[in-house]
């Protein structure tokens, strides 16, 4: 893939990312429909569907060969293709149903299986995160870097929990509890994309969590990696995106973090003392 088709890809994506923002900022403080689409807490809008027409009509209007995966209305186009576009149009739903002030649209582009363009738009706040393969990685077309912390005392890591979390006993509870005793801090901002776009600008040093889709990683994972951070599976074996389990950290941190996530003690161990 030329840097050029790879450049030509990525203003696509971003076209398409700003498409839906701009969908999604128009129902800020202006929302009717919320609806549970099956398992309790697992919320979607008029927005959500609205950014998704917007991106989708764009993605037709240049790239009709190519095929396509949403959240909200699944695979799209030419099976045969080796082009895969894994969109989001709101991450952070439940955030944005509350009016809760961080959410995006994530697309990314696989080539090959591969993720090599990713653009994850924040509208309410106004960062456009774009990254392709081999070409780096820019907030509002600055170039963005990860951090450099290097212990896991001195970090600030961020996490999620998937909507199958009242079901499993994998629901992340205890990695959550561990992670936060030993660190400065784990957040929770609710919005996947988000939580890759902030490791790969340095505002948090890693993030890991299972459970997810995708449409809720490809982009991120373009943008930590020409960033110059590391994403893998938990245990620090090569990522594999049907897994759901994402291990993403600004590198210093990987094995480290992927070590206490191998090692977490069950919830029932810990004591008051
Ligand atoms: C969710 C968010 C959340 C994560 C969930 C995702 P949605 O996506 O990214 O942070 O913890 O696992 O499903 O439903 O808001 O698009
Ligand atoms: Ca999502
Ligand atoms: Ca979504």
């Amino acid at each position: 893939m030329s840097q050029n088709e790879l450049q030509f890809f990525l203003e696509i994506a971003t076209l398409a990312a700003q498409a839906g923002g701009a969908v999604l900022k128009s129902y800020v403080g202006n929302l009717r429909d919320i609806q549970e689409k099956g398992r309790s807490g697992d919320l979607v809008t008029e927005a959500d569907k609205a950014s998704e027409a917007e991106i989708l009509a764009v993605l037709e209007r240049h790239v009709p060969e190519h095929r396509i995966l949403t959240e909200e209305s699944g695979e799209l186009g030419d099976t045969n293709s080796s082009y895969l576009w894994a969109i989001d149009p709101l991450d952070g739903t439940t955030n944005f149903a509350h009016q809760y002030p961080f959410f995006s649209v994530s697309i990314g582009l696989l080539i090959e299986g591969v993720p090599q363009v990713g653009v994850i738009y924040d509208p309410f706040h106004d960062e456009l995160f774009q990254a392709a393969k081999g070409l780096g990685a820019t907030c509002n077309h600055r170039l963005i870097s990860v951090s450099k912390t290097d212990s896991l005392a001195k970090s600030l890591l961020v996490t999620g929990f998937a909507y199958d979390r009242r079901e499993t006993p994998d629901n992340n509870y205890a990695e959550f509890a561990y992670l936060t005793h030993l660190t400065q801090g784990v957040r929770r901002s609710g919005a996947a994309s988000i939580d890759l776009a902030h490791t790969a600008c340095g505002r948090l040093d890693g993030y890991w969590e299972r459970g997810l889709s995708p449409w809720d990683m490809a982009a991120g994972i373009v943008l930590v990696e020409e960033a110059g951070g590391k994403v893998t599976a938990y245990d620090s074996s090569l990522f594999e995106m049907r897994s759901g389990r994402i291990l993403a950290t600004n590198g210093y941190l990987h094995e480290p973090l992927s070590q206490a996530l191998m090692k977490t003690p069950p919830l029932s161990s810990w004591k008051n003392s």
